[in-house]
């Protein structure tokens, strides 16, 4: 397969290399045959060519099997008008590609780490995938706009939009993804106030009532936020829209208390089957700790374990590394975002030695 990688600013070149040791492995050991690219993306590529991401990339991108994106940004590059900041990058790959199930694990690693996780008895082991549909509703709907009126009053327009087409194909994804876990998918609308809510879940139990292997229920998605805070571990894989989803994986985010250990993919489905997907951490390019060596390179070796998972359809070596992953952590081995006071430290490579020394093990 062929893998675009786009390392982008701050932390995001070096906690893609400590990713790419991890790739080197798996094609040395364990037969996977990975051809690796690069290119430049966000302020990287502003500061070569003008823009967040060119065609040229773009058109790399296109003829790739998935992409590992380190991060973007900068205060280099804050002053610039949003529609050409680095985080457009991101953006272009999404929508040009039509990658429309963005991947959220929310997955809590307090037993691992020892830590005192915010509430440790609601978070401990919890372990959920939210699926968020990422290409259309109300940050893509038209008409909008903010007009002035005569009177010098201003009024803004969004517009939350859903095709029943756009509804199925991430519930597709869901419901795939689901079939890998427990089996079980939390759909989640506002059916009782919003017409593209009636439609959600119109849509959702006709496709539900398609694929009985799956235990469909549904929520409001105010009721999900709040049982997100009272009891996380009922959920296992929920669906949603783009708002909701933006919102509610967050918040599940933060539940788990691991910024620098979160994965993330924004994915769709192949012609042919297979999965397309742009596989990246949840952080940012982290400006204040860039250039030390100390990042914590886990979120972006787990995205790659879910590259593995969904795009190279290797299940077997993704858990392999999940599981190397969560050995170098049990066994203590901590970057200093993790580190309880008094801990000892390693580096990025550090934590990357250990993982594959563990990988070596298994
Ligand atoms: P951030 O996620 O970069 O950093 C927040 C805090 O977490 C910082 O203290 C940072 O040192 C720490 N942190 C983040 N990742 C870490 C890691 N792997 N290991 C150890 N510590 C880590 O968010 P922030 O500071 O709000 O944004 C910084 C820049 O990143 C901005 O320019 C922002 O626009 C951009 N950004 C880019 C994203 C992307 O490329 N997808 C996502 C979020 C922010
Ligand atoms: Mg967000």
């Amino acid at each position: 397969m062929k893998l675009l990688v786009l390392p982008g600013d701050g932390i995001g070149p070096e906690i893609v290399d400590q990713t790419l040791r991890v790739v080197n492995w798996f094609t040395e050991n364990a037969g996977l045959t990975i051809e690796i690219d690069y290119g430049l993306a966000g302020g990287a590529s502003i500061d070569d060519c003008g823009v967040p991401l060119s065609d040229e990339v773009f058109a790399k991108a296109k003829a790739s099997d998935a992409v590992l994106f380190g991060a973007v940004g900068g205060p280099k590059w804050d002053a610039l008008p949003r529609a050409s900041r680095p985080e457009m990058g991101i953006l272009r790959l999404r929508k040009g590609l039509d990658l429309y199930a963005n991947l959220r694990p929310a997955i809590s690693f307090s037993a691992l780490l020892g830590a005192s996780a915010l509430r440790p008895e609601i978070v401990r082991d919890l372990d959920i995938l939210i699926v968020r549909e990422s290409t259309a509703g109300v940050y893509f709907g038209e008409p909008r706009g903010i007009v002035t009126s005569a009177d010098g009053a201003r009024a803004a327009t969004d517009t939350q939009a859903y095709h029943e087409n756009e509804i199925r194909r991430v519930c597709e994804v869901a419901f795939e993804l689901a079939r890998a876990r427990n089996s079980r998918v939390c759909s989640v609308d506002k059916a009782n106030v919003m017409e593209t809510g009636a439609l959600w879940r119109a849509v959702t139990t006709e496709f539900g009532n398609q694929n009985p292997d799956i235990e469909l229920s549904h929520m409001y998605a105010d009721n999900c936020a709040m049982q997100l805070v009272r009891a996380p571990k009922q959920f296992d894989v929920i669906v949603t829209d783009n708002l909701f989803g933006d919102i509610l994986s967050d918040q599940a985010a933060a539940l788990t208390g691991s910024l620098g250990l979160l994965p993330s993919a924004t994915i769709a489905h192949g012609a042919a089957g297979q999965n397309f997907g742009v596989y990246e951490p949840i952080h940012g390019s982290a400006p204040d700790i860039a250039g030390k060596g100390i990042a914590n390179p886990i979120a972006t070796i787990l995205s790659f374990a879910m590259c593995l998972r969904i795009s190279l359809d290797a299940s077997r070596e993704a858990a392999l590394l999940e599981e190397a992953v969560r050995l170098a952590l049990s066994g203590g081995i901590r970057t200093p975002d993790i580190a309880a006071p008094g801990e000892k430290t390693v580096s990025s490579a550090g934590m990357t030695d250990a993982i594959l020394s563990r990988l070596n093990d298994l």
